[in-house]
């Protein structure tokens, strides 16, 4: 599969599945092929993914694992150890650390630094950053000298994120896309059922293939094995720029799937 700053294309997200559901799910994916996992401290599934890994039969070095740093772990105490342990429950360092959600400004560079320590440590093979805006993630690939590679946001055809996507491009970091379906919304538009039909394909194709054909990375969730093998197949077929702009133009400012109350205020202004 192609590979974006060598991020696989397509990963499999892993929240909110506990226990023996994401260790089967992660299972599944990687039989059918899948190399890149999401998973996150704040998700309390990094042991399923790890035993899941364990038993997988794929060597490690073919999997692209990657792991987020809670908002509450970001503190000089906390993240050293709390990464320690991510390490210990995915049974060794990981591919991608992000920072899971910007930090308060008080803790801004701090975190950076901790995380850039986790690099040098080896803990990680690249670092990234989550949620930040396009300032932010500006200021963190200044400050890490280049070294960050990526920042995962939410990203579907219901979300305008026109702007940060040509941010990130700019500086040569990929976005991830989170919640790539919406959890179903993205599914629904007439527009999209529309051009699903005209490609025979379902429509979560359509949409996975959208923000893939953007050069943006996708991590669908799904504990199907139809759905799962569906989504990894969204890789292997183009959709025509007027396709392309029809489903672009179905994104609003306001289509945020998850919004939390410590981002009032933090997101990129609108206007
Ligand atoms: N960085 C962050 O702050 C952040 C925030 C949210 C999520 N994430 C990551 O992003 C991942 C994905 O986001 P998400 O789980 O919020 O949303 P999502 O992937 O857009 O939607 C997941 C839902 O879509 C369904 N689905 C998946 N493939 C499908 C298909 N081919 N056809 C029909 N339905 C399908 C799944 O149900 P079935 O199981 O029935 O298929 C599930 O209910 C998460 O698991 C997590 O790893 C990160």
């Amino acid at each position: 599969m192609k590979k974006l700053n060598g991020i696989p294309m397509l990963g499999l997200g892993t929240y909110p599945l506990q226990g023996d559901d994401v260790y089967n799910a992660v299972r599944m994916a990687i039989d059918l092929g899948y190399r890149h996992i999401d998973t996150a401290q704040m998700y309390g599934n990094e042991a399923g993914v790890g035993r899941a890994i364990k038993d997988c039969g794929v060597a490690r070095h073919e999997l692209f694992i990657v792991t987020k740093v809670d908002p509450g772990n970001v503190s000089p105490q906390r993240f050293a150890k709390t990464v320690k342990q991510s390490i210990s429950d995915l049974g060794g360092p990981v591919d991608l650390l992000l920072i899971h959600w910007p930090p308060s400004d008080a803790e801004f560079d701090g975190a950076l630094d901790r995380l850039l320590a986790e690099l040098e440590n080896g803990n990680t093979k690249t670092i990234g950053v989550s949620n930040f805006s396009i300032k932010m993630m500006r200021h963190a690939y200044a400050y890490t000298d280049g070294k960050i590679i990526c920042n995962q946001v939410e990203f579907h055809p219901l979300l305008d994120q026109s702007r940060i996507l040509a941010a990130a491009s700019e500086l040569g970091v990929v976005l991830e896309a989170y919640s790539p379906i919406a959890r179903g919304a993205a599914l629904k538009p007439e527009i999209i059922q529309r051009i699903a039909a005209s490609h025979n394909r379902p429509p979560s194709e359509i949409v996975l293939r959208w923000i893939t054909q953007q050069g943006v990375v996708a991590i669908p969730m799904t504990t199907k094995q139809q759905n799962a093998a569906s989504n990894l197949r969204a890789v292997d077929f183009e959709l025509s720029a007027e396709d392309m702009k029809a489903i672009g133009s179905l994104g609003t400012a306001g289509g945020r799937t998850i919004n939390p109350s410590w981002m009032k205020g933090r997101w990129d202004p609108t206007v």
